[in-house]
């Protein structure tokens, strides 16, 4: 059986904010790669040649982006949906390009440690009308909830305000065909949008099979900041050093990459880290957990446990950074100048903590 892969990827990534302001949600870098390239990956390894990507308002920049797949040896097809109205809408709109083909459905914003071969193998064997993927959760409100009997799926809600386990559906599907039927059966949910969730649960109520399998390593799905920096800190922990850039008088202890033309001088970095290309980093303290990106230049600063993305600046900071995101082409600098005052230019949404 040959699987086609469909990657939803046109979320507007409110929780993101500022961040989304400019640049969608799925290609916020995690240890310096878009979250979506993971996604490609997980599909690409799991044998799936033909990827389908559903976007929206920000089609054009994945576009550039992603491109044609062949980097990865895929072929990618962008599918753009009119707007952002439930995941089952989502697959109505893949119609065409789905076909008649069974295909693994993969929200562009979720990361799963070990990838989806297994899972995917499962699927082929066993031959269930949809599998889905479960783990358990501290808050599965905020998810799509599975109640199961004996390995079997009893029930689904989209997120319910009285939970009825703590399993949560993870943002990556598997189905044949037949969901097809059942997301044109479906009506809207209390948030206008066409929920996967309950075209799996219309499968359920015809007596088709739906396969659970909890998930054992870790999975994140990087909708808000404390996710992506916890996705962060996962993808990191099984980081291998390598050291490529220049380092001139510096301490580097643990897992670190270093990569081509960036340069470490007069610094103490303790790994988990890496840097990006061509970014500058002097007279600092990298602490772990953190991903530097392209370009970004920090001096005389201290920061751990964060994401800094391409172009932006930190410099002289006295206290020390920690959990933050900073977007791309950021400057935070000391100003010499009188009056000594505080300077923001913040775009909406933005967060900022002093001490
Ligand atoms: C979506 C699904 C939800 C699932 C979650 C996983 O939620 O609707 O069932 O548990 O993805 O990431 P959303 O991201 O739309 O809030």
């Amino acid at each position: 059986m040959k699987l086609k892969g469909l990657i939803l990827s046109g979320g507007t990534g409110t929780r993101l904010r500022p961040i989304t302001h400019t640049s969608a949600k799925q290609l916020v870098p995690v240890a310096n790669k878009p979250v979506l390239f993971y996604g490609i990956e997980a599909l690409r390894d799991a044998g799936i040649e033909d990827i389908g990507i559903i976007v929206g308002d920000t089609a054009a920049e994945i576009e550039e982006t992603v491109g044609d797949g062949s980097r990865w040896d895929v072929r990618i097809t962008y599918i753009p949906q009119e707007a952002p109205l439930g995941l089952a809408h989502a697959v109505l709109t893949a119609e065409p390009f789905l076909g008649d083909d069974s295909f693994v459905m993969y929200l562009g914003d979720n990361l799963l440690r070990d990838g989806i071969s297994d899972l995917v193998a499962t699927f082929v064997n066993n031959r269930p009308d949809a599998l889905i993927l479960l783990q358990e959760v501290p808050n599965p409100e905020a998810y799509g909830v599975a109640e199961c009997d004996d390995d079997v799926v009893v029930r689904l809600v989209e997120k319910p305000s009285e939970p009825k386990s703590n399993l949560a559906l993870v943002g990556i599907y598997m189905f044949t065909p037949l969901i097809h039927q059942c997301a044109r059966e479906i009506k809207p949910s209390a948030r206008g949008e066409l929920e996967i969730t309950d075209a799996i649960q219309c499968l359920i109520d015809k007596g088709k099979r739906v396969e659970p399998h909890v998930v054992e390593g870790w999975w994140k799905d990087t909708g808000k900041l404390e996710d992506m920096l916890e996705a962060n800190r996962l993808i990191l922990d099984a980081l291998e050093g390598d050291i490529r850039g220049t380092v001139l008088e510096s301490e580097i202890h643990g897992r670190v990459v270093i990569e081509e033309g960036a340069s470490v001088s007069s610094c103490t970095v303790r790994g988990p880290v890496i840097i990006g290309k061509r970014a500058v980093v002097h007279d600092s303290y990298i602490g772990p957990y953190t991903s530097i990106d392209c370009d970004v230049e920090i001096r005389n600063s201290e920061i751990e446990h964060s994401i800094i993305l391409a172009q932006s600046k930190v410099i002289d900071l006295r206290g020390r950074m920690e959990g933050s995101l900073i977007g791309k082409n950021v400057r935070i600098l000391r100003l010499d100048h009188k009056p000594r005052a505080y300077r923001f230019m913040v775009g909406d949404n933005s967060w900022i903590g002093i001490v």
